[in-house]
């Protein structure tokens, strides 16, 4: 029996009988169908969740290995020199993509037309008969012109004006122009899925950005986290806004977790919020709190519906809660260093670790994508796992974001990701960031130079030796 008809034989066509198999997922759809949107947003959530993904655009690809582009004929179905480009491209980016998968990775996104089931059969020759990966196909199908004509501006025009590559330099007219004849091109030999040849296959297929889904033979659970965030997300343009607390008595004292009160300052933001809310005008917004009392505090001033969710509860800190940086470091000195060690996967003794708390917040995170114009009032820890989503940022720089205290983060999704803001409302607060070690080595090093520096200057203009009380290094960061 060949690999092929055993795979046949025992699963679909896409699903090898390996459970924890890597997973390939494979865009498909026209030009101008947010394919790429999907394909980055996907990827960002999954690295998220702590599933080592990468996209593989082979549009990239395909610049990569030819001179810069002329036109659309390119794209023609007769154009057989280019095609036989286009198939060398394809094959080198789902070669790197399994060559990921093979080294560690465990999904791999790639981001193509795959419009013809010739070319989703070569696919699934390499990807599940040879590699033994599981293969998921993601369709977008749009037939609505004010979608399409969006994408379209999306792709050659992004908001932050970065134009597509293959445009640079020209009127936006004449790209929108040959853009549509490329798609074109494509229609000519489009095969959407779905037909009976294809009906062993994994795949889900998405009509106007979300209107309506079919899912046809799903393969487990990452296929069905894959397909339920596919299903949870819209394009409608809105804004979240992301702060902390006001500052707690807590904070003024150093001390972390807890359910204290806001401080005098941390009600003048309570107040300085309501007017910033006020001011902005913000349709239909919502508020969501944590149940704890100085985020249910902040949020009083706002006349808005609220919400409040124990998911949003900052960082369980277990045995440590209440204390001060410096009186861990004292009464638990091992706990402190494993801390600094690896701060995301660290988990506090009877408490929590950053890893456990993207797991708590990943409801939030769908809820979030299912809303529109929403605030969330959370904690330090918990600011830092969300807007890591937002930003795509990785585990190991997650637990470092800055977040400060008294300051509304914007987050405005733009053409393929966000926008950040940071609005400080001018209330002093204490500063609640505790930095990476190295980073204070660095500034103790920079520190030490500079005062080194000065010391021998002001040796060499008094010639004589400083006290010792002179030589101390004042305002030193911590050790
Ligand atoms: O200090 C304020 C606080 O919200 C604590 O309650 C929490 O333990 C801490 O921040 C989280 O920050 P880090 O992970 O840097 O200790």
């Amino acid at each position: 029996m060949t690999n092929h008809s055993k795979c046949l034989r025992w699963g679909t066509a896409s699903c090898p009988h390996v459970v924890r198999a890597p997973t390939v997922i494979s865009m498909v759809g026209l030009p101008a169908r947010g394919k790429t949107y999907i394909a980055k947003k996907l990827t960002r959530y999954l690295n998220w969740i702590g599933v080592t993904t990468k996209a593989f655009n082979v549009g990239e690809y395909r610049r990569a290995a030819t001179d810069s582009y002329k036109n659309h004929n390119f794209f023609r179905a007769d154009n057989k020199e280019a095609q036989e480009l286009r198939t060398r491209v394809a094959l080198m980016a789902v070669d790197d993509a399994c060559k990921f998968l093979s080294t560690g990775g465990e999904v791999a996104v790639i981001d193509a037309t795959n419009t013809t089931m010739d070319r989703r059969r070569l696919l699934v020759d390499i990807c599940t008969v040879k590699y033994q990966f599981k293969l998921f196909f993601v369709e977008s199908i749009c037939d609505d012109p004010n979608i399409i004509q969006g994408n379209i501006l999306a792709s050659i025009l992004s908001e932050v004006k970065v134009c597509s590559p293959d445009y640079v330099g020209q009127d936006k007219n004449e790209a929108v122009k040959d853009f549509l004849q490329r798609i074109e091109h494509y229609r000519q030999t489009y095969e959407p899925m779905g037909s009976p040849a294809e009906r062993d296959m994994s795949y889900i297929q998405i009509f106007n950005q979300g209107e309506r889904f079919i899912v046809n033979k799903l393969a487990g659970h990452l296929q069905s986290r894959v397909v339920y965030y596919l299903m949870n997300i819209h394009v409608l343009p809105r804004t979240i806004y992301l702060t902390r607390h006001g500052e707690s008595k807590m904070n003024q004292d150093g001390r972390i977790g807890g359910d204290s009160d806001l401080s005098e300052r941390g009600w003048q933001y309570a107040e300085a919020l309501g007017k910033f809310v006020e001011e902005e005008n913000i349709q239909e917004l919502k508020v969501w709190t944590s149940e704890l009392k100085r985020t249910i505090q902040t949020a009083r001033y706002i006349s808005a519906p609220k919400e409040h969710w124990k998911a949003l509860n900052e960082i369980d800190a277990g045995v440590c809660e209440g204390m001060t940086y410096e009186e861990i470091q004292e009464k638990y000195p091992e706990e402190f260093a494993l801390r600094d060690q690896d701060k995301f996967h660290y988990r506090y003794p009877s408490g929590e670790s950053y890893q456990d708390l993207v797991a708590r917040l990943e409801p939030v995170i769908l809820e979030l994508e299912r809303q529109e114009n929403v605030m969330v009032i959370c904690h330090q820890a918990v600011a830092r796992c969300l807007l890591a989503y937002f930003q795509d940022k990785s585990a190991a720089d997650l637990p470092y974001l800055k977040v400060p205290l008294h300051t509304v983060i914007k987050l405005t999704p733009v053409a393929y990701g966000c926008r950040v803001e940071f609005l400080a409302l001018n209330i002093p607060a204490v500063n609640t960031h505790r930095e990476k070690p190295e980073e204070q080595i660095v500034k103790r090093e920079l520190y030490r130079e500079f005062h080194d520096c000065s010391l021998k200057k002001w040796q060499l203009t008094y010639s004589t030796k400083p006290s010792k009380a002179s030589c101390g290094l004042p305002g030193l960061p911590p050790r």
